[in-house]
């Protein structure tokens, strides 16, 4: 049986969903936070140290002001109102993307991270504003600024994902399978599943399906 420590999430589907059920996209974004508490608790009873979920692309800037405006705002008051319980549940909540939001938000989200810096159950790193591309670019320009050989092992010291171990699963929800500018060198290896349900439908089960089917592929790497 594979070894499970990371899960990375595209969480594609919500404004869909939204429309479909309620004539609103925003409602989809909201009904979609629904499904991360769902996958955050299953991942700590499969005992996942890593979950990465995308909320926020470098080129979803292009969406409507409006739309924008509600995804921070519930992402606002999800951490105001959910940080402790997370804090309880030895969560550690990591950023990865860069922090060029409003000052409020920026403070919040540093404030979060720092509070649970030491927990150790489950890390989850909350991709905003980020964009593989640009993660890549910034990388070597530091590596580069250091003066240290190009070999992978110290490229990799420079991305976002530093320290932490390449997604074992990577999981699209809302039936596209592309990766749009998400982790392209973290995923080398990684099992993919592209799910045909929209975030909001996503449950329990189809979680653990995709945890019970990766366990028993046969991951080679290069090897027979
Ligand atoms: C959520 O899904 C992803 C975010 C950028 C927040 P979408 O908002 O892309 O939903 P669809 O793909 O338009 O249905
Ligand atoms: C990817 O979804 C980004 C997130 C889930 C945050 P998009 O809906 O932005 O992707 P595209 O534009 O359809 O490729
Ligand atoms: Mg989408």
């Amino acid at each position: 049986m594979n070894p499970l420590r990371h899960v990375a999430i595209i969480m594609d589907g919500n404004g869909r969903w939204g429309l479909k059920h309620k004539k609103s996209r925003n409602a989809g974004h909201r009904a979609g936070l629904n499904t991360v508490e769902v996958v955050i608790k299953e991942s700590i009873k499969n005992n996942i140290k890593y979950l990465t979920l995308f909320a926020f692309s470098t080129e979803n800037w292009k969406r409507p002001k409006k739309e924008i405006n509600y995804l921070f705002s519930l992402l606002e008051n999800f951490l105001k109102n959910k940080i402790e319980s997370l804090h309880k549940k030895k969560i550690k909540l990591q950023i990865i993307g860069n922090k060029k939001f409003s000052s409020n938000l920026n403070k919040l989200l540093v404030k979060s991270e720092k509070k649970t810096k030491k927990n150790n159950v489950l890390q989850i790193n909350l991709a905003l504003n980020y964009g593989s591309k640009l993660e890549l670019i910034e990388a070597f320009k530091k590596l580069q600024k250091s003066k240290k050989t190009l070999t992978e092992k110290n490229f990799k010291q420079y991305l976002q994902t530093k320290n932490i171990p390449d997604p074992d699963i990577l999981i699209r929800t809302g039936n596209t399978q592309r990766l749009s500018n998400f982790l392209l060198w973290q995923v080398a290896y990684s099992e993919i599943f592209f799910e045909k349900k929209l975030w909001p439908d996503f449950n329990h089960e189809d979680y653990n399906r995709i945890i019970k089917k990766y366990k028993k592929i046969k991951r080679n790497f290069g090897n027979v």
